[in-house]
């Protein structure tokens, strides 16, 4: 047998394997179900009728997000009172909060505590930079002190329950969400996914400033066609299982306590109503246990999408999908009962889904003290308290990621004149994003604010939504008069996210015609990009020397891009999403396969590329300079144990050349190919932001085993063969290149992570 039959054989075989172990019952040790527990939710829902029942499974809206708890009237407390809601989103405040739960706990027939929940996206009071941002820090340890420090907020604020992480692989920034998520990539989006589940729920849902987190929105909701908001994902199994799911596995690893079902249909099923999606994939193959809730209406929704063709067959389609809670359709409360009345063996489904509603609140402990979250008088003192800004300053900081910087132009002298340009510069509500919970924009410090004792001229030139371009003259002034120009553009916050998809993401208003007038002047600038998505700006950003993404970066954004900007920092943040040269390059990613003619820059030959502009993106995936140089040097390659503990450790020596301390981060990447299939060029599998002091040097190894090479046909399957390992500074800067070889032909076992959800252990010595 040749090898390629030899390992189509395989893959036939180990379909049939993969299929006859896919229902396992998988004890997840994270969000197990204590005894004492399970003891009190039976007992519970023993006594509980139908319509206290359906209440649990409803959560209602308390307010609006601009206006919360402004819909907890006398109506609302009548309805607590009578046990049919189980939880409320869009509330806040310790004190609001312990009234509404007073009723719940001492009011109703049986007691049972109100979850309270809320977008508590990237903070509470005190606002870190958005997900996107976050992201680019490729810090997960950042991430995770960011959402402590959102969760003992929110939690001292009386809530339980925030709607984050958003864990959407995105690879078309047309799509407004992107700046919820961490990017393109399923390996990074993974490590993010976790760390934020960390930080939120702590190693224990019951501690008191823990928040429960859910992971949203499962499965494919980055992949909407053509970046539309809510729009249809069609996909083919291998990029839901290889690219969309695995930050989702990675959550169920770290914990998550609850998921959220997705707008969106995946391959014609809306996920809502997708019993194969939730019930068979998450719930029994994954063995997840926690709560699953749907998205808000769209349990209804599920009629417009076609899939139901009125509420009640909505109510059993989502129900027999397996998503316990109905985010305010109250479609579960108005219409199950018929859906029951009709098809009885829904009846057991129904005191499921109770039971993970009531396991959730057991598990935060809402049973034994269902008002010990929040702090009335403790709240006053962790809001935005110094310790929490001094997070959202390290956050910032490490988030900013230096794009270009052409004769060393950054960092700045410190006695430069400078001519601040663009609106944005002093938008104070665009540094907080959109998810802003309880955040203020007068808590931020623009940038303009943190320049203000410096010798400068501001000039707000143009903002990202007026048309109006009467103010550049005076911009160009500023200019004219100045040593160097720091030029603000962009998108506000309000550009990007929820239902905000563009079908130009090139620079909004009349932008550019204020960056042709300053690019007149001739002066130096330093374009500092602010914006929810990467914006396609190869023609803007012609000529320009010093370029900085700085997103949205939350309370202490001037602060943050200040110390960059004057070297007190020096930046190491990674692009998490590649930035396009213009729309139509959308979508790409990094990881494609090579195709049969891969992009050729001769123009005389027929292949995989555009006519009308360079070949890949303007700035790739994981790019980011630094004001410091690497070395990179000494890869080895050393197999580890064999069998099952067969593993490889991948070291590289890391050498910091220059004058200044700085990070580095070091990527790898894999490519794996595999006989008959088109394979990605390149994957990632693993990164480390290395602390290097001047003239030091750091050994970094990464250790990978055969599943991290595992590719999903039917199932994950390790493949033996040949894989190619390399180390860079980015997906296109790679700087050392190795080989290892994997006898190994197996399945992956039930409940181990595979491919991206893979952890790969990182050390740095
Ligand atoms: C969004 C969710 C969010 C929910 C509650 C929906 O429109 O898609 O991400 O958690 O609203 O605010």
């Amino acid at each position: 047998m040749n090898a390629a039959i030899k390992r189509r054989t395989f893959l036939a075989a180990s379909a049939l394997l993969a299929a006859s172990t896919r229902f396992p019952a998988l004890a997840a040790s994270k969000g197990a179900v204590s005894q004492e527990h399970d003891r009190r939710v039976r007992d519970l829902i023993a006594q509980m009728s139908l319509p206290e029942k359906l209440g649990q499974m409803t959560q209602l809206a308390g307010g609006r997000q601009k206006a919360l708890n402004s819909r907890i009237d006398d109506a609302a407390l009548d309805r607590v009172r009578q046990g049919r809601v189980g939880s409320y989103l869009h509330v806040a405040g310790a004190e609001p909060l312990a009234r509404l739960q007073r009723v719940a706990v001492e009011e109703s027939r049986l007691g049972i505590p109100l979850l309270f929940a809320m977008d508590v996206v990237h903070g509470y009071r005190t606002i870190m930079p958005v997900p996107l941002g976050m992201a680019a820090s490729f810090d997960p340890d950042i991430a995770r002190r960011a959402a402590r420090v959102a969760a003992v907020e929110a939690s001292v604020s009386g809530l339980h329950w925030t709607f984050a992480p958003m864990i959407d692989i995105a690879r078309d920034a047309r799509w407004g969400r992107v700046v919820e998520g961490a990017g393109e990539d399923p390996y990074l989006g993974s490590r993010m996914a976790e760390a934020q589940i960390l930080g939120f729920q702590t190693d224990d849902l019951a501690n008191p400033d823990a928040l429960l987190a859910c992971a949203k929105h499962f499965g494919a909701y980055g992949a909407g066609e053509g970046g539309r908001d809510y729009d249809r994902a069609d996909i083919s199994d291998e990029t839901l299982h290889e690219v969309y799911l695995p930050p989702f596995q990675a959550a169920i690893a770290a914990g998550a306590g609850s998921f959220m079902t997705a707008f969106n249909e995946l391959n014609g099923v809306p996920t809502t109503g997708n019993a194969e999606l939730v019930r068979s994939l998450l719930r029994e193959q994954w063995g997840y246990q926690g709560l699953v809730v749907s998205d808000w209406n769209a349990i209804l929704e599920l009629v417009a999408h076609g899939a139901a063709s009125d509420p009640v067959e909505a109510a059993a389609l989502a129900l027999r999908a397996g998503v316990d809670m109905d985010m305010t359709s109250e479609t579960y409360a108005n219409h199950l009962e018929q859906a029951l009345a009709a098809d009885k063996t829904l009846l057991p489904l129904v005191d499921e889904a109770v039971s993970r509603i009531l396991h959730a609140k057991a598990r935060l402990g809402l049973f034994d003290d269902p008002f010990r979250f929040g702090d009335a008088e403790r709240e006053k003192l962790v809001l935005g308290s110094p310790e929490h800004r001094a997070v959202a300053r390290e956050a910032a900081t490490r988030s900013i990621v230096l794009l270009r910087n052409e004769g060393n132009v950054l960092p700045l002298r410190s006695d430069a004149r400078i001519a601040l340009i663009g609106a944005l510069a002093d938008d104070a509500s665009s540094t907080i994003g959109s998810w802003r919970a309880r955040g203020q924009m007068e808590e931020s410090i623009t940038l303009r604010a943190a320049l203000e004792a410096r010798n400068i001229t501001y000039a707000p030139g143009v903002s990202p939504r007026d048309p109006d371009t009467s103010n550049i003259a005076a911009a160009v002034d500023a200019a004219d008069n100045a040593d160097i120009v720091l030029l603000v553009i962009g998108e506000d916050f309000d550009h990007s996210g929820e239902a905000r998809s563009r079908s130009d993401i090139g620079l909004p208003g009349a932008q550019q015609q204020l960056v042709e007038a300053i690019r007149a002047t001739e002066k130096p600038i330093v374009a500092i990009l602010m914006n929810g998505r990467p914006l396609a700006l190869e023609e803007v950003l012609d000529g320009i020397p010093a370029v900085l993404e700085t997103w949205f970066l939350g309370n202490e954004s001037g602060p943050a891009i200040a110390d960059v900007l004057f070297g007190k920092a020096s930046p190491a943040g990674r692009l998490p999403m590649g930035m396009p040269r213009n729309t139509g390059q959308v979508p790409q990613y990094y990881a494609h396969p090579p195709t049969g003619r891969p992009a050729n820059p001769d123009l005389s030959k027929d292949s995989a590329r555009y006519h009308d502009t360079e070949i890949g993106p303007l700035f790739p995936f994981g790019h980011g300079l630094s004001y410091a140089q690497f070395d990179y040097s000494d890869l080895s390659v050393v197999p580890q144990g064999n069998g099952r503990s067969l593993a490889w450790t991948i070291s590289a020596t890391i050498t910091n050349t220059s004058a200044r301390d700085a990070d580095e981060v070091v990527q790898l990447y894999i490519r794996a190919p595999v006989a008959g299939l088109a394979r990605p060029v390149k994957e990632l599998r693993g990164f480390a932001r290395a602390a290097i002091p001047s003239g030091d040097a750091r050994r970094v190894t990464f250790t990978l085993e055969p599943e991290h090479f595992a590719i999903w046909r039917d199932g994950w399957q390790i493949l033996p063969g040949s894989v190619e390992v390399m180390i860079g500074a980015s997906s296109e800067d790679i700087r050392l290149r190795g080989r290892l070889d994997n006898p190994e032909a197996r399945a992956v076992d039930a409940g181990e992570t595979a491919g991206a959800a893979r952890v790969t252990t990182v050390t740095v010595a």
